[in-house]
């Protein structure tokens, strides 16, 4: 079996004399989930859209499994599932119904259809709703139905477009953990998304795009440690105020801090370095000054403030 792979050689799309996309060069290849972030209007649509053929580039090349996806669309998208612009299903099909014609329109071999069905809807964990009716689904039912659809085909690489977007915090939720157990397959999933907690919980990696350039591409553990130089934060909460000189003094100088900032009488952010080993010894130290600590976790704004910072640099 091939190992999967989308490329952007040089892709670049104009709008006018406006870059939407510019000059991006992106190798993804593998099984493994990849976020494409950037805030709104930072050119993921676009350049998804290129990658199926739904826009032509301006320059350059959109490439999946070495297919220029252009002049070669049939091989190029052959094994490729896409979710860019939701289509609504009418409220009077069942998913059966809906997905049958959608098969049909792909050139699933009718013997294989039903089973195809099943097995995606399966997948999104719809499947005893097979043959309800679409109309009295939520949005993020709907949105499942339409995952289910990409899955027709069985294929290797999952294209989609903001699958979260526009649901309800259940509906989000829900679609996540399906974009999650896709994962498992053997499959690469190219997932655009301005949601950084989303893309944190779900991805492997993360390519991040601003003003139509590509930022970085990196594991999500490398992105947080090239950002932050290594830096990382934790937060404490405790059950009695402290005194200033014990933070000055004593915590400021264990092992490791770097830095310590008391947010109020009873909650500090401790900056260290180093990774995982260094953040237990800190918890250790500070229960044995027996400073009444009651929580203790790290501060989950890092991939927030990764990101914050590689947008700003690049205004
Ligand atoms: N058909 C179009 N004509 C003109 N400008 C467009 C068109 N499509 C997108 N754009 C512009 O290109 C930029 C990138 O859009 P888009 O790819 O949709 O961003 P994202 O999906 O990251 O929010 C935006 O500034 C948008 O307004
Ligand atoms: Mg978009």
């Amino acid at each position: 079996m091939i190992n999967p792979s989308i490329e952007a050689v040089n892709l670049s799309k104009q709008f006018g004399s406006f870059f939407a996309v510019s000059n991006l060069n992106l190798k993804i290849e593998g099984s493994k989930c990849v976020g494409f972030l950037g805030p709104n209007g930072a050119g993921k649509t676009t350049t998804l859209k290129m990658f199926t053929d739904l826009i032509r580039p301006s320059s350059g090349e959109a490439l999946i499994n070495g297919f220029n996806v252009h002049t070669h669309k049939k091989e190029a998208l052959e094994s490729v599932g896409t979710l860019i612009e939701t289509p609504e299903i009418y409220p009077s099909l069942t998913p059966r119904e809906a997905l049958m014609m959608i098969a049909e329109i792909r050139g699933v071999p009718s013997r294989d259809r039903n089973n195809r069905i099943e097995e995606a809807l399966s997948e999104v964990r719809m499947k005893e709703w097979i043959d309800k009716k679409v109309g009295k689904f939520s949005k993020g039912m709907k949105q499942r139905i339409c995952i289910a659809s990409t899955l027709l085909s069985n294929p290797r690489i999952l294209l989609l477009d903001e699958p979260s977007l526009g649901l309800d915090p259940r509906g989000m939720s829900e679609v996540r953990d399906i974009v999650k157990s896709l994962k498992n397959k053997e499959r690469l999933i190219f997932m655009s998304s301005h949601i950084l907690s989303e893309v944190s919980d779900i991805c492997d990696e993360v390519a991040m795009i601003d003003h139509g350039k590509l930022i970085i591409y990196d594991t999500i553990s490398n992105l947080i440690a090239r950002v932050s130089d290594g830096e990382n934060i934790v937060e404490v909460g405790l059950q009695r105020p402290i005194d200033t000189r014990i933070v000055t003094k004593t915590i400021t100088n264990l092992p490791g801090v770097y830095s310590t900032e008391k947010k109020d009488d009873k909650n500090l952010r401790i900056r260290f370095t180093g990774g995982l080993e260094v953040q237990e010894r800190i918890l250790s130290d500070l229960v044995k000054l027996n400073i009444g600590v009651i929580s203790y976790r790290p501060a989950s704004s890092e991939l927030e403030d990764a990101y914050l910072k590689l947008v700003k640099r690049t205004l």
